[in-house]
């Protein structure tokens, strides 16, 4: 068996989606559960990286479905460790949250974790992640949230209202867990072994149940809470588990940011530097030769750029299936199925920008003076 790794510090190896299923002890999302939410959305299809299966995994998502179909409600929360340079991969769950709430009309609590990030990186000092703490924040703003049911917040502003719930939490929590779970070990800092409560702290904003979309990587911290949340007087929370966005050079990794920029596009690339990324470090799975790929066909599974399409840019079934079946038929050439996914890519990333140029003004509203922002600057926990 090929050996991978999985943690929410690492992602290495090519990772098996199944195994990490048992692994983690998580559930896999069939189509009775696919079915249950077009039922819920009004009969419009899930999303397409629902309906794709590229949120593959879940807990809990049948109960939060069983509470909204109650009249109960559920709410959802997400997050973000601020560095330079977001890329496409760090907008996947965003957007994921973003048709949630569009679709279910409930709140939404999403982390700007500048704790971890000054903890995990130690070239950055408090500065420079707040500094990127403000630039992340514009490109979440920009994926469209709705401004009164949003919350946005820095760990270490929002602390002062959190700051009981942390000490109920971390009073839960061993050092023996943390070190089971995440690998930390002596010389660990110790504001790190004290983080995983932080990120937990979310799910008890409300007493309704919490979901959360993140990428699979995320969910270590998603087991803790579940021995924690009951004790506390709160659910379990939920989680809907994305697969990982895939670098260029391959179809079986994770696009990070720490593995250098030719191997994912930044959200701040220019039209060029997309063109140059996918056209010089895309993975093809197409033949050698284009005699041969006309021949013979290409391969779309180990196609960088035909699973982009699928997982992101090309909504459209139909169209999709298009471009699958002349990949495959080889009437459709590696450098047309680049062509394809620059054109969206560089559509995609200047819608992205205009949002991100009126984000500034809505800022405040996200983190202060909004409907909900208010109502959590207000608000005390025991
Ligand atoms: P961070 O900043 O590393 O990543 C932010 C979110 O992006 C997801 N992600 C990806 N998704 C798909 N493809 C990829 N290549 C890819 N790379 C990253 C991550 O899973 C994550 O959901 N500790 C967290 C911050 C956090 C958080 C949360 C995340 C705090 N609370 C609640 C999710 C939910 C972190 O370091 O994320």
């Amino acid at each position: 068996m090929d050996k991978f790794t999985v943690t929410p510090w690492e992602v290495s190896g090519a990772v098996d989606y199944d195994r990490l299923i048992k692994q983690f002890g998580t559930t896999k999302i069939d189509g009775k559960l696919r079915e249950r939410m077009i039922r819920l959305c009004g009969g419009d299809e899930p999303h397409h990286m629902l309906r794709r299966d590229f949120f593959f995994s879940h807990r809990d998502l049948n109960l939060v479905l069983d509470d909204y179909e109650k009249g109960k409600g559920f709410f959802l929360y997400t997050g973000r460790k601020p560095s330079k340079g977001m890329h496409i991969g760090h907008l996947v769950p965003m957007i994921m949250t973003r048709w949630l709430q569009e679709k279910f009309k409930v709140n939404l609590y999403i982390e700007i974790t500048d704790d971890e990030g000054f903890l995990h990186k130690k070239e950055y000092g408090l500065k420079q992640i707040g500094e990127a703490a403000h630039d992340n924040i514009l490109d979440i703003i920009a994926v469209g949230f709705d401004p009164e049911r949003t919350f946005i917040f820095k760990d270490t502003e929002y602390i002062r209202n959190m700051y009981p719930l942390l000490l109920n939490a971390a009073r839960r929590i061993t050092g023996s867990t943390v070190k089971a779970v995440f690998g930390f070990d002596d010389s660990t800092n110790i504001g790190l072994n004290m983080y995983p409560a932080i990120q937990t702290l979310p799910t008890f904003f409300e007493k309704k149940r919490c979901l959360i979309p993140c990428a699979i990587d995320q969910d270590p911290y998603w087991r803790i809470q579940r021995d924690i949340a009951e004790p506390m007087g709160y659910h379990k929370t939920a989680a809907i588990h994305s697969r990982f966005l895939p670098p260029l050079q391959g179809v079986t990794g994770k696009m990070s940011s720490s593995a250098g920029g030719e191997t994912a596009i930044l959200l701040t690339d220019d039209e060029k530097a997309v063109k140059k990324k996918i056209n010089k470090y895309a993975f093809s799975g197409g033949r050698a030769t284009v005699e041969e790929h006309r021949k013979l066909g290409g391969n779309p599974e180990v196609d960088v750029p035909y699973q982009w399409l699928k997982i992101l840019f090309e909504p459209d079934d139909k169209r999709l299936k298009g471009i699958h079946d002349d990949y495959k038929a080889g009437k459709l050439l590696t450098g047309e199925m680049k062509a394809i996914l620059i054109e969206k890519v560089n559509g995609f990333l200047a819608e992205h920008r205009q949002a991100r140029e009126k984000a500034e003004k809505s800022m405040e509203r996200f983190m202060r003076t909004g409907k909900l922002a208010k109502s959590m600057w207000e608000k005390t926990y025991e």
